[in-house]
């Protein structure tokens, strides 16, 4: 079925496709990510797209000399700076601590100087230039081959990991070549402490700082090793940050190592080379943070790190680096057949996502990962909706991991909802340290139905892998907390007969803001609710302990819990006949935003229009409504699902990259082949084609997550919602075949979608029962089960 959209949402799509001829710069490679020419304009995107990262360090993809650079340095997941908001016009109950990732010690950076003449990319004359991230080893490469302004020639070959086994490591081989006479070569492999960068005007990009963030402690140097430690001005955080190097090949003249308090270090190598021989440097960095502890501990701990990284060697953390690589694509690879570069695109964006959560243990997941300062480090509702079905999937312990880090904020949270006036804990929109830091409150703290997306996620985490253990541990807690917020913010309206309201709240679309009664909010208010109620009736029926626990920690009465029951029965969703479920209250009053006046230049409309402008019009920056529809769509109709779809699509800017892959699940679910194609294809290449210009800042990691989504919600239907596992395959006429692994509840399954049939084949676990469109298979292992497409159901 075809969906009518307009014009000009085409030609915004078709814009944003001709913004970066993508194909000509990646030739299409189903495993590897390349650059194949050195391409001066792309430095900013390519230090994300190229950025290597476990979750706890992340390095960006800036060239080992350290020019051209935009934003080059190492970041850690959750090291950051904090600083008071000063807003010229306070209020009340404002947040008060910014809270900002922080770029640390650069242990990237290794200069080469032949004949003492440095070399620069920039001006070099390169003869030959590939780099690449391979996904299968999960190691950025490159190979140069230059020549001397004198005309001699040499080749630079270096590549870069950040272990996923160590994950305090990285490391790096910087290997130089001479090829036509012997030459003097110099090696400065070096850690680097970059000046802070300055605040750009562009909202969704990293703060900047004036003045050091990073203050010196101490510094150490000998033989090829160099320490230093460092601690942060403000927020309390120390950093310790080390070195250390294998010499391969042509012997050394000089080995020389210094260290500087500033927060900078060298370990300079010096050689003679001749033709056909070459000097190899292999760098291993160590980082290790805390909060400020005994002195040296951390420096100890960086050494520590260094040891046993030397005693193994590099090849050894090269086959644990693909050991580990090899096992997440067992788990989680999404082979498109017959689609080359759109299968490119999709592990590009898986493998982002594991780099953004592998060895995250005990943290967040910032929305860019570690790929790029953007929205700061900070942690969003991107984890719970975008980040975890993806995880609990494919990885349940990883999502275990995720989601326990969520509930730990539980007190910060208990807090904030105090300070802004509530019962029950209020989540922050966002933050790092688990106090708020939106200094945007509108778009910002207004946005409570961040509490109901980490019940949901809790809940959809307990069904699909069938472990309840951490609902009955910190879930509980967190069910009943963010339920008394629900009671507490909302109340039975006289003027709504009686209905349970909640008002002055913002949903997921932030172009309107402060609204009464967002759909989107009070539906997950009201999963929120029951799941709440569910709980506690569980606990209660099978977990007399637990309950008891419960009610005494949490002071929990029997007409509390009839509250919550009363107000999910209740709750109200504004509703129109000609349009289906309203956004908000209000949200047919408002005036329709005239896209066909608006130049397609101007999106996103965030940078061109004052944010009244947008909040006085119907005008969507991401998918509201249309999402609801997906996390609550066994509670709806596929016609409901499509009349929504039909009203909001059209608005729908799709200026968040959190959007495009949503539109497609839900154009699949009412039968919009071509839209959900079409949304696709935006959703997973935001960040290799750029779609939105600011992939520099980093990757957006909810959107690549979203595109798996795209691919097993959407194209193969799978619902978990009612405890069954369902699938509803419709294969892109374009392709040949999809397939795909999937966790559910202790087993394994395979899914393969090819144009007539769909095979489910179950790997490992007990025998159960899936449910094809509206029929029963039952599967077993071993005995691969073909069921036929059929366009009719
Ligand atoms: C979106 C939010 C999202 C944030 C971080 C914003 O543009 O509107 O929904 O959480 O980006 O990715």
């Amino acid at each position: 079925m075809r969906h009518a959209r307009s014009a000009r949402l085409h030609e915004r799509i078709e814009q944003r496709r001709r913004r970066t001829p993508s194909e000509r710069i990646f030739p299409i490679d189903p495993w590897r990510i390349v650059e194949s020419r050195f391409s001066p304009d792309l430095v900013p995107q390519l230090e994300s797209t190229f950025a290597t990262s476990n979750g706890y360090l992340g390095l960006r993809g800036a060239h080992e000399e350290g020019a051209p650079a935009h934003d080059p340095g190492a970041l850690l997941n959750g090291f950051h700076e904090t600083w008071p908001i000063v807003y010229p016009e306070d209020a009340y109950g404002l947040a008060r601590t910014g809270q900002t990732i922080v770029n640390v010690t650069d242990g990237t950076v290794i200069r080469l100087f032949v004949e003492d003449e440095p070399f620069e990319l920039a001006s070099a004359r390169i003869l030959r230039y590939e780099r690449s991230l391979d996904m299968r080893d999960g190691i950025l490469r490159r190979e140069v081959e230059w020549q001397t302004p004198r005309g001699q020639r040499l080749v630079v070959r270096s590549r870069r990991l950040v272990s996923l086994q160590r994950r305090h490591l990285a490391v790096m081989r910087y290997e130089v070549e001479s090829l036509d006479e012997t030459l003097h070569v110099a090696v400065s492999s070096e850690l680097v402490t970059h000046e802070p960068l300055a605040s750009s005007a562009d909202p969704r990009a990293g703060r900047g700082f004036t003045g050091r963030v990073l203050l010196p402690g101490s510094a150490e140097a000998s033989g090829t090793r160099a320490l230093l430690g460092l601690h942060t001005r403000s927020s309390g955080l120390e950093l310790a940050c080390g070195m250390d190097h294998v010499l391969e090949g042509a012997p050394a003249s000089s080995v020389q190592a210094e260290a500087q308090e500033g927060g900078s270090a060298q370990v300079v190598v010096m050689a003679d080379l001749e033709p056909g021989t070459s000097l190899a440097l292999t760098k291993f960095v160590a980082y290790h943070y805390d909060r400020v502890g005994p002195p040296g501990d951390l420096v100890t701990r960086a050494n520590r790190t260094l040891d046993r990284a030397l005693t193994d060697g590099l090849e050894v953390v090269e086959q644990a680096q693909r050991r580990h690589v090899e096992e997440f694509w067992e788990r989680s690879d999404v082979q498109v057949d017959g689609a080359a570069a759109l299968q490119q695109a999709v592990r590009f964006d898986l493998f982002h996502v594991m780099q953004a959560t592998h060895r995250a243990e005990g943290l967040g997941v910032p929305a860019k990962g570690l790929t790029g300062r953007g929205y700061e480090g900070h942690y969003f509702w991107d984890t719970e909706l975008f980040v975890v079905p993806f995880l609990i999937h494919t990885d349940p312990q990883l999502a275990r991991q995720v989601l326990e880090f969520r509930c730990g904020l539980l007190d910060a949270a208990r807090r904030r909802a105090r300070e802004v006036g509530h019962a029950g804990a209020l989540f922050p929109w966002r933050t790092i340290n688990g106090e708020e830091a939106s200094a945007y409150y509108a778009a910002g703290t207004a946005q409570y139905h961040i509490d109901a997306d980490v019940a949901y996620a809790l809940g959809w985490y307990a069904r699909v892998t069938g472990d309840d253990g951490l609902l009955l541990e910190q879930g509980a807690n967190v069910l009943v907390e963010t339920a008394r917020l629900w009671v507490d913010l909302g109340f039975f309206s006289e003027y709504q007969d009686g209905h349970f309201v909640i008002n002055g709240v913002t949903g997921p679309d932030e172009y309107s803001t402060v609204v009464d009664n967002n759909a989107y909010t009070n539906l997950m208010a009201r999963e929120n609710l029951r799941a709440a109620v569910r709980l506690v009736e569980w606990l209660g029926s099978e977990h007399l302990e637990r309950y008891t626990r419960l009610v005494s920690e949490l002071g929990l009465a029997d007409e509390e819990v009839a509250t919550w029951r009363k107000a999910a029965e209740l709750m109200h969703i504004p509703y129109a006949e000609e349009v289906g479920i309203l956004q908000d209250e209000d949200f047919l009053m408002r005036e329709r935003w005239p896209f066909d006046d608006t130049p397609v230049d101007h999106y996103p409309l965030l940078l061109h229009y004052h944010p009244l402008e947008l909040y006085r019009h119907q005008v969507i920056k991401q998918a509201d409504v249309v999402m609801v529809t997906y996390l609550v769509n066994n509670k709806l109709t596929r016609e409901e699902i499509r009349k929504a779809f039909d009203y909001y699509d059209p608005l729908t800017t799709g200026d968040s990259t959190l959007s495009a892959c949503i539109q497609s699940v839900v154009a699949s679910e009412v039968d919009y082949e071509l839209a959900a194609y079409e949304y696709f294809l935006q959703a997973c290449s935001v960040d290799l084609a750029d779609m939105h210009g600011n992939t520099a800042d980093g990757i957006h990691i909810a959107s690549s997550g979203g595109t798996w989504l795209a691919l097993v919600a959407g194209f193969a239907g799978m619902r978990d919602r009612d405890g069954e596992l369902r699938f509803r395959p419709r294969l892109p006429d374009q392709w040949e075949r999809l397939r795909f692994p999937l966790r559910f509840q202790g087993r394994t399954l395979e899914v393969v979608m090819t144009r007539d049939r769909t095979t489910y084949e179950l790997r490992d676990g007990e025998a159960f029962t899936i449910v094809h469109e509206d029929r029963e298979l039952h599967l077993e292992v071993g005995q691969p089960t073909a069921a036929p497409f059929s366009a009719s159901s």
